[in-house]
């Protein structure tokens, strides 16, 4: 016993050490961070200064124009601190080279670029990412994007995208994780790991911009850039767990949003940037603008570009992406005495630590490595893991007399308007993907059954029936593949097709371009004519798969109704097709989750699982009683619950157990669950835990997420689950924005999904 003692003592004496030495390390290295740009900064003049607060975009830049470009001369003249968007680790070696070898200080340039799921090996879109549920698989996805971008010069990120969405409405959606705080907190950390490592002075890790700070997600009518106004107990509680996990888990940089919150636009608002985010949340990284947020400040209404850029200064936000406000009217603001020369100073230091902390004075072209850029990117290793992750990304809705999975024979028709479309894979912001090597679902199937099935293809439909939105939903290079032939001519091809198959698989669902930025919806219903052609496949009797894309949760009822079986597949990355058809024919059991709620139409969004109970709450399992809460023509259950999602197995829970009926504020609670795979396959499933806070200060959700485990179980496997709740994951924020737990009842909650659970109670005394 005394041994064992002593041993401990030894131990923690050791962990100490470590630690204190650990500290001791990061205070050198500070001082001497410090020591370095205190003399840079005596050396800058005022107009240098300024020039490291600029991030214009890299504009239309190619490798050998760069000396002469623009920009070019900017950078010579030491007016550029950055530059974003620029492709090619040859180009920005040219370009860097002009910052280092031509400027006055030789100031090396910060490279960023919206590498926001993978590089050039693309993992599906953020929404479907977090699906899966899978921190680990999350966090190799965001490793594996950084290495390929920093083979490829680049060593900053605006990524992760954190916000809360709550309205599938809201193209952007697509970028997030979807509608839980918590689940955003776990994907926030393990992005923000998976890009920064252990050390960003490494060459193949990258730096991490949590964004878009903040509220983005809640636009007023799902309309992108609007105005976004909140209780402050809402915003703490509902909406900014994300950003605060990002922040703790060290990135190294914030992005502000367009909108504005309480009257004042994200990049001038004093309260979020510093009172919030560096008095509170101690972030000590930099503040970057989203693209021309300074200048969009004057049709907000807040003055000519000389007052925003003072504001947004003054508020706290150190570099300005492309509107050049800070560039050009600073100086003068400077000697009207609107700003002062700290404030000046104070930005410009956060934007050289940054460089500091990346390496980039050590070694200017650490990430220019032109070998690097031939070898590591778009490797197969790369490539077959993008195709597990989408596969894990997949969530199946619905499998009537299990359709699903396929066999590779007989006859198939591939029907639908993204069932051959290799550029509509990736998805939105997939900026450095080379869309030609996209694998489509066609593809992807062509490979799962080589000779041993015969693939009938017909497009059946566009995507839409409208050329002018069709349109509007192909701006960036991922052509809908318009199709001329009249609506009824292509139905009946496709039916044609259907009638000589087996099976009918409908890649259905929105272009890639329907969502991401400035891609909301006011109508989330698959298209009509999409509709139209489902009918006419359902009509020839045989069965038909669903294959869903989608870059938001879409109000599909009818074809809940009437097809027997929906596959929803996001937008899943350059592997998509074979990842599709390493699920359709069963070579991976489908084990996603809905991180977002899908509503049953339109009028019921916002949709969320972790409301508030209201004083009138409906009587569970009603549509409708008078004075209730409720709607007259739309039960208020969604279509599809949060953390909702099949299996081609079943899986059955039984005996939730409590270690004890009491919670003390240093106890722990064992919540413990059987879990059995009762059918036909070996499957994961992610287990669910949530709570719900009988009687508090404030109102609280009917129920809100406190964990979850991802388990692997062979068919005819049980096993016993366990969580750990302690009085911290009790904590909320009351209303004096304190983080507290509150004695008294619990209900706790283990089960598929957030609506089919098992339930019991405890005491937090
Ligand atoms: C988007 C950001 C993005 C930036 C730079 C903006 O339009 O809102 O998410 O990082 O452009 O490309």
């Amino acid at each position: 016993m005394k041994i064992f003692r002593l041993f401990i003592v030894a131990f923690l004496s050791a962990l100490f050490l470590m630690s204190c030495s650990k500290d001791k390390l990061q205070q050198t290295e500070d001082r001497q961070m410090n020591a370095f740009i205190d003399d840079l900064m005596g050396k800058m003049t005022l107009e240098e200064k300024l020039g490291q607060l600029n991030l214009p975009s890299s504009g239309d830049i190619t490798t050998g124009e760069a000396r002469s470009s623009d920009i070019a001369e900017k950078i010579r003249d030491g007016k550029v601190g950055g530059l974003f968007n620029i492709k090619s680790a040859a180009k920005i070696r040219d370009v860097q080279k002009i910052a280092v070898e031509e400027s006055r200080l030789h100031i090396p340039l910060i490279f960023g670029m919206d590498v926001i799921h993978g590089y050039q090996t693309v993992f599906p879109i953020p929404l479907g990412l977090s699906c899966s549920w899978d921190m680990e698989l999350i966090e190799k996805s965001a490793r594996i994007a950084a290495q390929e971008a920093s083979a490829d010069g680049i060593c900053w990120t605006f990524s992760p995208m954190v916000d809360i969405a709550r309205d599938p409405r809201w193209g952007r959606i697509a970028e997030g994780s979807g509608e839980d705080a918590y689940l955003g907190s776990q994907i926030a950390k393990a992005m923000v790991r998976g890009y920064q490592g252990d050390d960003l002075r490494k060459n193949n890790t990258i730096m991490a911009c949590v964004k878009h700070f903040a509220l983005y997600g809640a636009a007023e009518a799902g309309r992108d850039y609007n105005t976004t106004d909140m209780s402050r107990i809402r915003m703490y509680n509902e909406y900014l767990p994300p950003y605060k996990a990002a922040v703790d888990a060290g990135a190294g940089s914030v992005m502000v949003s367009f909108n504005e919150i309480d009257g004042i636009p994200a990049t001038a608002n004093k309260w979020f940037i510093t009172d919030l985010l560096r008095n509170q949340w101690k972030f000590s990284g930099f503040v970057v603008t989203d693209y021309t947020g300074i200048f969009e400040m004057i049709d907000h209404g807040l003055g000519d570009l000389k007052t925003v850029s003072a504001l947004a200064l003054k508020a706290g936000t150190d570099m300005d992406m492309v509107s050049e406000g800070f560039l050009t009217t600073l100086s003068e603001s400077l000697k009207e005495g609107k700003i002062s020369e700290k404030e000046i100073d104070r930005a410009c230091r956060r934007v050289l630590e940054a460089k500091y902390r990346l390496g980039l004075f050590d070694d200017p072209y650490k990430y220019c490595d032109l070998k690097r850029a031939e070898t590591e990117i778009f490797t197969s290793e790369n490539r077959q893991a993008a195709r597990e992750i989408a596969a894990q990304s997949f969530v199946l809705l619905k499998n009537d007399k299990q359709i699903l999975p396929l066999q590779a024979k007989g006859t198939i028709a591939l029907v639908g308007p993204l069932a051959d479309n290799r550029e509509n894979m990736p998805g939105t912001w997939s900026v450095a993907a080379d869309f030609s090597k996209a694998v489509s679902l066609f593809d992807g199937l062509k490979n799962a059954v080589g000779n041993q099935a015969k693939i009938i293809y017909a497009k059946g439909a566009n995507v839409v029936d409208d050329p002018e939105l069709d349109a509007r939903v192909s701006v960036f290079g991922k052509p809908t593949q318009w199709d001329n032939r009249p609506k009824n001519v292509m139905i009946a091809e496709a039916v044609a097709a259907a009638r000589k198959a087996d099976v009918v698989i409908a890649a259905v669902g929105e272009p890639a371009e329907m969502s991401g930025e400035c891609s909301s919806r006011s109508n989330i219903d698959l298209p009509e004519n999409q509709r139209e052609l489902l009918e006419a496949l359902l009509a020839t009797g045989k069965p038909v798969v669903m294959v869903l894309f989608n870059g938001r949760p879409l109000s599909i009822s009818w074809e809940k109704a009437h097809v027997p079986a929906i596959l929803d597949v996001w937008f899943g990355g350059s592997e998509a097709g074979d990842a599709i058809a390493d699920v359709l024919f069963g070579n991976v059991n489908p084990s996603g989750k809905l991180s977002a709620t899908f509503p049953q139409n339109v009028g019921q969004v916002p949709i969320f699982y972790n409301h508030k109970n209201t004083g009138r709450p409906l009587a569970e399992g009603k549509w409708f009683q008078k004075f209730r809460s409720n709607y007259l023509d739309v039960p208020n259950d969604p279509l599809y619950p949060f953390g909702y999602g099949l299996s081609y197995t079943t899986f059955e829970y039984k005996n939730l157990n409590l270690s004890n009926p009491v919670l003390t504020k240093s106890g722990k609670l064992t919540v413990s669950v059987e879990v059995a795979n009762t059918g036909n396959y070996d499957g994961a499933e992610v287990v669910q835990l949530y709570v719900r806070d009988l009687v508090g200060s404030v109102t609280r959700p009917v129920k809100e997420l406190k964990g979850f485990q991802k388990i692997f179980l062979k068919k005819g496997e049980s096993r016993t689950v366990e969580f750990t709740l302690t009085e911290e994951d009790l904590r909320f924020y009351n209303s004096n924005l304190d983080f507290v737990s509150e004695p008294g009842e619990f209900k706790v909650f283990v089960g598929t999904n957030s609506d089919d659970v098992l339930e019991a109670g405890f005491v937090l005394k």
